[in-house]
C-alpha cells in the first residue's frame, strides 16, 4: 500500500524518532522500487550512518551503486558543514576588503558550532542532491536523522529564500540610488561607489562593481535553488513524507505533532508506518503487548483519521539483511 501511495513521488522523506525503523524502511522501500524497475537514489542524512552497515557496503559521501537501479549516498554532516562554510567564507571575502578577511573568518569559525549552520548546510546539500538527481532517478528516498528538527528543516527553504530576497531587495535599492547618483553627474560617483552598486550604464571594470555582480550571482543562484526545492517539497504530486513510529504512547503523540508541523509548512504526509507490531499468537506476554499496541494504533486513527496507516510485524531477527529488507518491502 505504501508503494502505491508514493508511486509518482520523485522525493520521499522518511522521518520519526530514533530506532523506530526509518533506515530499515527507507532501504526496504528503495530496494523494492528498484526491483520493480525504477531508478532509485537512497540518501542518508543521519550522522550515525547505518545505511552502509545495513547494505554491508562502504557508502560514504559519494553516490555508490548498491544494486541494479539502486544507488546510495551518506551525507557527511561535518564535511558538508565545512564545505558550506568554505563557500560562505569565499563569498564574504569577495564582499569585503582584504584587511577584514581574518576577522570574517574568525566569525565563521565561531558560527561553525551553531546548530542552525549545521542544518542550513545539510539542507543546502539535500537541495543540491535533489536538484541534480530528479532528472537521473525516478525516486530520491531520504532517510532523515532522528531529530526534532525535521519539520523545521522542511520550513528552511522558505526562510532561506526570504532571507536571500531581502538581500537582493536591498541590492536593488542600492542600484536605484546609484542610478540616481549617476544622473547627478560625475561629482557623485564617489557616493555611488560608497553605495557599492553598479550604475545604469555600468560595464565597469571597477573591482567593487565586479565584486557586487559576483555576490548577486551567488545570491540569485541560491535563491533559485531554494525556490525550486521549496516548490518540490510543497508539491503533493512530487514529494511526500512518511512518518515511521512504533505503537506506543509517546511515538503516537510525536507523530501527531510532526504531522501538524509538516502539513503546516505545506509538506504532504503520504502515510505513517507503525513498525514492529507484536504478534498475537506467540504466547500471552506478546498477546498482551499486541492488545496494548492496538489501543495506541486506535489513538493514532482518532487523532489523524485521514492518514493511511501501514502496520508491519516485529521480525524474529534483525531486519539487517537484503533478504529481510526484501521481505519487509513486499509488505509495504
Ligand atoms: N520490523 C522489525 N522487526 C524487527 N527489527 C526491526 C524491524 N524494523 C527495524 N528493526 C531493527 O530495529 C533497529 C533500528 O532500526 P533502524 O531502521 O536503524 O531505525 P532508525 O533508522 O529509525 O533509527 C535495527 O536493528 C533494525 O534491524
Ligand atoms: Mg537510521
Amino acid at each position: 500500500m505504501l508503494l502505491e501511495l508514493i508511486d509518482g513521488h520523485r522525493v520521499v522523506f522518511f522521518g520519526g524518532k530514533g530506532g523506530v525503523g526509518k533506515t530499515t524502511l527507507a532501504s526496504a522501500t528503495a530496494a523494492t522500487l528498484a526491483r520493480r524497475g525504477r531508478r532509485v537514489l537512497l540518501v542518508s542524512t543521519d550522522p550515525a550512518h547505518n545505511l552502509g552497515h545495513l547494505w554491508d557496503t562502504r557508502i560514504g559521501d559519494r553516490v555508490t551503486d548498491l544494486d541494479a537501479g539502486l544507488a546510495a549516498v551518506e551525507i557527511d554532516p561535518a564535511a558538508t558543514t565545512a564545505a558550506h562554510l568554505a563557500r560562505v567564507e569565499g563569498t564574504m571575502h569577495e564582499m569585503m576588503p582584504r584587511h577584514l578577511h581574518a576577522e570574517a573568518s574568525r566569525h565563521l569559525r565561531l558560527a561553525a558550532g551553531s546548530p542552525g549552520t549545521h542544518e542550513a548546510a545539510i539542507l543546502e546539500r539535500i537541495a543540491r542532491i535533489v536538484d541534480v538527481s530528479v532528472a537521473e532517478y525516478d525516486h530520491v528516498i531520504v532517510d532523515t536523522a532522528p531529530s526534532g528538527h525535521t519539520a523545521r528543516l522542511m520550513a528552511l527553504p522558505e526562510m532561506m529564500a526570504a532571507w536571500t530576497d531581502g538581500l537582493l531587495g536591498r541590492r536593488a535599492k542600492a542600484e536605484k540610488l546609484a542610478e540616481a547618483a549617476d544622473a547627478l553627474g560625475p561629482a557623485s560617483r564617489r557616493d555611488r561607489d560608497l553605495l557599492g552598486a553598479r550604475g545604469a550604464t555600468g560595464t565597469s571594470t571597477d573591482p567593487v562593481h565586479r565584486r557586487n555582480d559576483r555576490l548577486r550571482e551567488i545570491l540569485e543562484e541560491r535563491r533559485r535553488l531554494f525556490g525550486r526545492f521549496r516548490d518540490t517539497l510543497t508539491d503533493p504530486g512530487t514529494c511526500s513524507f512518511v512518518i515511521v513510529l512504533t505503537a506506543e504512547r509517546m511515538p503516537v503523540l510525536e507523530t501527531v505533532e510532526l504531522h501538524a508541523e509538516l502539513t503546516g509548512t505545506g509538506v504532504a504526509v503520504a502515510a505513517c508506518v507503525v513498525n514492529r507490531r507484536s504478534p498475537r499468537n506467540q504466547g500471552e506476554f506478546l498477546a498482551a503487548r499486541a492488545a496494548l499496541e492496538d489501543g495506541f494504533v486506535r489513538l493514532l486513527g482518532t487523532r489523524l483519521p485521514d492518514l493511511p496507516v501501514i502496520e508491519l510485524p516485529l521480525l524474529p531477527g534483525e531486519a539487517a539483511s537484503r533478504a529481510a529488507l526484501t521481505a519487509l518491502g513486499e509488505q509495504l
